[in-house]
């Protein structure tokens, strides 16, 4: 079975694609068959890169994220995806804002899938430096490595 994944934040080039290129690195580790992608919840990166530290930081540990481009999620991703994991808690919101009434895909919060820290937000690096993406890195790889023990099980 092949399950589903879009990872949501607000831009779409920051964390979400961390996310994205972390579980698809972890599940290919593993050989566990999944499909990735990631969107933002706002328009405004519609169509580009990830941010340049997010493509460097992903670099560092050896995955490519750089062919990333961001998007705005839309109401198929809700029929389209086994499960929709959003990166904070104003996304995992505003996502229940936009939710269609013919939706399929479980939503949640992506640190409530890691033991210690539920209810906690993936911070956004974005203001922030090399460190602060360093520190959202080992947050989605913490994540991404439950997942696929979750869904290999
Ligand atoms: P992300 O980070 O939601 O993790 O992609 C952000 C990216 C861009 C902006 C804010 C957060 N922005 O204000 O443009």
């Amino acid at each position: 079975m092949t399950i589903s994944v879009l990872f949501v934040c607000l831009g779409n080039i920051c964390r979400s694609p961390l996310a994205e290129a972390a579980l698809r690195h972890e599940c290919a580790q593993a050989d566990v068959s999944c499909i990735v992608d990631s969107a933002g919840t706002a328009d405004w990166h519609a169509g580009n890169a990830p941010d340049d530290r997010t493509v460097a930081v992903a670099a560092r540990n050896g995955v490519e994220a750089g062919h990333l481009r961001a998007r705005q999620v839309r109401a198929a991703d809700f029929r389209d995806f086994d499960h929709i994991i959003a990166l904070d808690q104003q996304n995992l919101q505003d996502l229940r804002k936009v939710q269609p009434k013919d939706a399929t895909a479980q939503l949640s919060l992506l640190l409530d899938h890691v033991e210690g820290q539920t209810g906690q937000d993936v911070a956004d690096p974005y203001y922030g430096n090399d460190a602060s993406f360093d520190e959202t890195w080992l947050q989605v790889t913490a994540a991404a490595r439950t997942l696929v023990r979750k869904f290999s099980t």
